[in-house]
C-alpha cells in the first residue's frame, strides 16, 4: 500500500503539457511552422495520456478524501471539470488527425477555439483540484500545524492567511 499519495505528483504533467501544446500549435499556425505544430500535437498526446493517469490516482485518492472529510460535492465539482477537460483534448485530438494537413481558416479557428477552452477547462480542474487541498485539507495530515487537533501552534503566518 503506498502512503503517499500519487495524484498531486502526476497532475503537474497534463497541466504544464497540455498548455505548451496548444502554446505550439497557436505559434505553428501564426508563424506557418509545421515543425512547431508537429511538436505541438506530440505535447498534446503526452499531456492527454498523462491526464488519463492523473485522473486514474484522482479516482483512487477520492475515497481516501472523503474519509478525510472534504464535501463529497466539491470533489465531484473538480471531477467533473477533470472529465470535461479530457474530453474536450480527446476530441481535439481526433480532429486533429482527421484535419491532418487540409487546414482551412474556418477549420483552423474551430480547432483553437476549442484548444483555448481545453485550457480554461484544465486551469478551472486545478484551481477546484487545488481547493480540496488548501482549503479543505484533503491529503493534508491531521497532526499538520495550524490544523484543528494538531499539538502544535498554528504558525503566526497561517493565521494570517486565515484573518
Ligand atoms: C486532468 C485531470 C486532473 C487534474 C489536472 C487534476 C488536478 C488536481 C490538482 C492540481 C490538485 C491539487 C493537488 C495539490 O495541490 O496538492 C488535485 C487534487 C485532488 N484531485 Fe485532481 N485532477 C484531475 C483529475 C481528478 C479526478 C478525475 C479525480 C476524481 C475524483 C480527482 C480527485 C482529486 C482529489 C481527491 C484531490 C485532493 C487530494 C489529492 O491531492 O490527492 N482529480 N487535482
Amino acid at each position: 500500500m503506498v502512503e503517499h499519495p500519487i495524484h498531486p505528483v502526476v497532475v503537474h504533467f497534463p497541466i504544464a503539457l497540455l498548455f505548451t501544446a496548444v502554446f505550439f500549435e497557436i505559434l505553428g499556425f501564426l508563424l506557418r511552422r509545421e515543425q512547431y505544430r508537429q511538436f505541438g500535437f506530440w505535447l498534446l498526446i503526452l499531456g492527454f495520456l498523462s491526464g488519463l493517469v492523473a485522473a486514474g490516482f484522482g479516482l483512487w485518492g477520492e475515497a481516501a478524501a472523503v474519509k478525510m472529510g472534504v464535501p463529497e460535492k466539491a470533489i465531484e465539482r473538480h471531477e467533473s471539470f477533470a472529465v470535461s477537460t479530457l474530453i474536450t483534448f480527446g476530441l481535439l485530438l481526433i480532429y486533429r488527425r482527421w484535419a491532418r494537413d487540409r487546414w482551412s481558416s474556418h477549420r483552423k479557428t474551430i480547432y483553437i477555439s476549442a484548444a483555448v477552452a481545453g485550457l480554461l477547462l484544465l486551469g478551472t480542474t486545478g484551481y477546484f483540484g487545488g481547493e480540496l487541498v488548501y482549503e479543505y485539507g484533503a491529503g493534508v495530515s491531521k497532526t499538520a500545524p495550524g490544523r484543528s487537533g494538531s499539538s502544535e501552534a498554528t504558525p503566526p503566518a497561517a493565521k494570517s492567511d486565515r484573518d
